[in-house]
């Protein structure tokens, strides 16, 4: 019988846009997911977008729209970009679903049934003037152990260490730039250490690698904590029952996201809830695989099956841990144009198949980094997919166009190499099947390499040339045919665009099991170039486009005179109101006390700052700017912001105690 297999790859944030850091994950799972499906393995394949979160809420207010609007329209871009790379998801949705409350608050229930969750109160950072609990990652401040400035709540770029928020040196909100208060409350709290015995035998039991392994047992020597599973209001997510005011983690709904995806997929009805049953219940046979990086190990290695098994549900049969995509060796990068997202690629012409043949050369089992070399990018395309293995079929098409009408001879030349070539088929199907996805690339280059030394040394060129040898040039460029359908079988799973061209080509489907069964006699049609060489240098300029360079000397602006620049007059000023202007989606009213009779300015900062965090801060104005007339009023002056464009924009603001009215010079 066909092994069931559910697959799912991290749920995407939906803050983010999606990059060649998610991309190498959707490409490792998209391979072994189709993989699977050609050697005949019944196998689902579920995403969605992680929708819940802090960055989601506050994000969706900047936009001046709902958190569910915003989510939803980011979903619909990530299906947009993995479509794009040929990502074939059987369902791609989103956390924030009616499954996935409902499977949620099913778990949280059966936990808590069993007592496995605590209450325990807590003290965290809090956010007066946001009114709202601070993450981690939204305290910023000096690091207690080297000082270093601005570093995060939770750990610090410079030194490495880690600590408590409260640990901070002149600790302040990245949201109001405020220092936050210590305040006390009541969250609810997972028993993870219970399940330590539990976790230990699924660990041995279930298809994780070394490293992923070795990464457990320390968790384990080190202990596992209890697991805080709740967030105060405002937050986006779903509110805990009974608890009013209190939401369940992201990270407790998100792995829960890829059950619920799966149960949308089943359809409605006793019919649905019974396909879900089989591959959730207790007792499933069926097979689990969730696809990771490194980074979150620990949620789907710990977190998850304990929760599981405190629900008393199945648990993953696998975790496919990767490593980090680097660029040219260092983590990707924004400023050095490093941080490329799938859209950036697209536009800048290239065929998303490269990148999948690209990631599938390099990609292992292990935990290690993937490094995509700029320059290396295009050799390695040039020369495996355009200069081995599709060169095996141009080479032979015209032969077999111009001279046989476009049909294949009724023999081969070789077919004890023809049987070599299919005898692979096993062990790069077990490449496939342990993810040892460079391994089978070079295997399958080897292979062109040897078809095209076959066929230079048979010289179809010449034989063609001499009317006796007729059937013998027939038999050699059915050979190179023969040839390259089986390598298009083998690759078919990293280039699936390029095998459905050669699919046409050929007239008949690759089908893995089918290899050893040459295709003799048939019609192929007219042969047009499966790939074209990429320019050396185009991954490289698109980096360098990316690139954010600081204003350069020649760019700055003319010298002036020390008094013409005090003509301006600069005032620190108060924003005691911050509107959207209806028709005008750049720009925001700003009602500012300058420490005389007020006034209004109109700045072209909404797509950075939403409205209401603005309420109370000090900016700089420029006080003397004669008044604009613009379309919706009046703008009696300027306020002063870094940046570019419409959401990289950075507000100048006094440190504390300046006040309104106070000359800036
Ligand atoms: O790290 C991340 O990008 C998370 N959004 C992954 C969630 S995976 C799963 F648990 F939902
Ligand atoms: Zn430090």
């Amino acid at each position: 019988m066909a092994r069931k297999i559910l697959v799912t790859a991290a749920l995407p944030y939906a803050s983010g846009q999606i990059h060649l850091g998610n991309l190498l994950e959707q490409v490792q799972t998209d391979i072994w997911v189709r993989y699977q499906r050609l050697s005949g393995a019944d196998c689902a394949f579920v995403c969605a977008t992680d929708a819940h979160g802090t960055p989601t809420m506050l994000k969706a207010r900047e936009e001046g729209t709902s958190p569910e609007e915003y989510a939803e329209s980011c979903r619909a871009a990530h299906v947009r970009d993995f479509e794009s790379f040929g990502i074939r998801f059987d369902n791609y949705y989103t956390t924030h679903s009616p499954e996935n409350r409902a499977l949620v608050e099913r778990i949280y229930s059966r936990l808590l049934e069993r007592g496995f969750i605590r209450t325990r109160t807590i003290q965290q950072a809090y956010d007066e003037e946001a009114g709202m609990f601070l993450p981690d990652r939204y305290v910023r401040g000096e690091c207690p152990s080297c000082g270093a400035d601005d570093q995060y709540g939770d750990s610090c770029a410079a030194c490495g260490a880690t600590y408590a928020p409260s640990e901070l040196v002149n600790p302040r909100s990245i949201l109001s730039g405020r220092p936050p208060v210590t305040r006390e409350s009541e969250h609810k709290f997972f028993t993870l250490g219970e399940f330590e015995s539990q976790l230990k035998t699924w660990m041995q039991a279930s298809n994780l690698d070394r490293g992923a392994r070795n990464k457990l047992a320390e968790w384990f020597k080190e202990g596992l904590k209890d697991w805080d599973i709740t967030r105060d209001e405002p937050y986006f997510g779903f509110e805990v029952p009974g608890e009013k005011g209190k939401y369940f983690y992201v990270w407790l709904d998100a792995p829960v996201g890829y059950m619920a995806s799966f149960r949308n997929l089943c359809g409605e009805g006793e019919e649905g809830e019974r396909r879900f049953e089989r591959y959730f219940g207790a007792d499933s046979d069926t097979e689990l695989y969730h696809f990771i990086g490194k980074d979150i190990l620990y949620f789907h290695a710990l977190f998850w099956p304990a929760v599981l098994l405190g629900a008393g549900m199945r648990t993953p049969t696998g975790v496919f841990v990767h490593g980090f995509l680097t660029v040219d060796g260092q983590k990707m990068s924004k400023s050095r144009g490093t941080f490329i997202t799938a859209t950036d690629f697209l536009a800048a012409g290239l065929d998303p198949e490269y990148l999948r043949y690209y990631y599938a050369a390099k990609l292992g089992p292990g935990l290690d980094d993937i490094d995509l070399q700029l320059e290396d990018f295009a050799a390695r395309i040039n020369s495996d997919l355009v200069g081995k293995l599709v060169n095996i079929a141009s080479r032979c098409a015209s032969f077999v166009q111009r001279g046989f009408g476009g049909e294949l001879g009724p023999t081969l030349h070789d077919p004890a190499l023809y049987e070599e070539f299919a005898a692979e088929r096993e062990r790069i199907g077990e490449l496939y099947e342990s993810r040892s996805y460079g391994k089978a690339m070079r295997s399958i280059m080897a292979l062109a390499d040897r078809a095209n030394v076959w066929i230079n040394e048979r010289k179809p060129w010449e034989l063609a040339k001499d009317g006796d040898r007729r059937n013998e040039l027939h038999a050699v460029v059915t050979q190179g045919i023969n040839l390259f359908r089986v390598l298009m079988t083998y690759v078919a799973p990293v280039l699936p665009r390029m095998s459905a061209s050669a699919e046409e080509f050929l007239g008949a489907k690759l089908v893995w099991r089918d290899v050893d069964q040459p295709l003799l006699g048939a019609k192929i049609r007219k042969f047009k170039p499966l790939a074209s060489r990429v320019a050396p240098k185009t991954l490289k300029s698109l980096v360098d486009v990316n690139r954010k360079q600081p204003a350069s000397d020649a760019e700055r602006a003319e010298p002036v005179e020390i008094d013409e620049f005090l003509r301006t007059d600069l005032r620190v000023a108060r924003i005691t109101r911050a509107e959207r202007v209806p028709g005008a989606d750049r720009l925001l009213r700003l009602t500012l006390d300058d420490g005389g009779k007020g006034r209004t300015v109109f700045a072209g900062i909404a797509g950075a700052y939403a409205p209401a965090i603005l309420v109370g801060r000090k900016v700089v104005l420029v006080a003397n700017l004669k008044p604009r007339k613009m379309r919706f009023g009046v703008s009696e002056g300027m306020v002063l912001a870094a940046g570019e464009g419409d959401k990289r924009v950075f507000l100048l603001s006094p440190d504390e105690g300046a006040e309104p009215g106070m000359r800036v010079r």
